[in-house]
């Protein structure tokens, strides 16, 4: 069997495109740290007291993800938060920015400082 050059050269690019899929960062929660360092703590703070170096100038103050009232929240409570933001409040929506994986890595990082906690009946 005789391989035009053409399928010849698609079948080498194939195979050295390969090795892209396995450098994917692997999920982890330290990426969620950084994430979260990065994007969410100058308002939040590095603890997620709401207490970050911007949170002073604004005038809705950043969720302490620490009290009761956002511990209850469902991680999709708090993922539609992050991805849609809340409206007229300094919280825009990051869709635009942060891709679905990170965010659900970010939501993990939240919960790890502040895990929920389910209100009593
Ligand atoms: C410019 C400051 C600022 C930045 C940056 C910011 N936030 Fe917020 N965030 C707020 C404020 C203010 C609120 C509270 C809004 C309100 O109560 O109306 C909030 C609310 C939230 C809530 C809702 C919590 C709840 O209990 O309902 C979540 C979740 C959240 N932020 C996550 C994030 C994440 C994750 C990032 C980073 C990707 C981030 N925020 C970046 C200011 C910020």
């Amino acid at each position: 069997m005789t391989l035009s050059p053409l399928f010849y050269s698609l079948l080498v690019l194939a195979t050295l495109s390969l090795p892209v899929h396995a450098q994917e960062p692997p999920v982890n929660a330290e990426r969620g740290k950084e994430l979260f360092t990065l994007h969410c703590a100058r308002c939040h703070g590095m603890q997620g007291h709401g207490d970050g170096p911007d949170a002073g100038t604004l005038i809705v103050p950043p969720t302490n993800f620490h009290r009761a009232e956002s511990r209850v929240k469902s991680d999709m409570d708090l993922r539609s938060a992050i991805i849609w933001g809340l409206a007229f409040s300094p919280m825009h929506g990051w869709w635009d920015t942060i891709s679905v994986q990170d965010i659900r890595l970010i939501t993990a990082y939240i919960r790890q400082l502040a895990p929920y906690t389910p209100s009593s009946p």
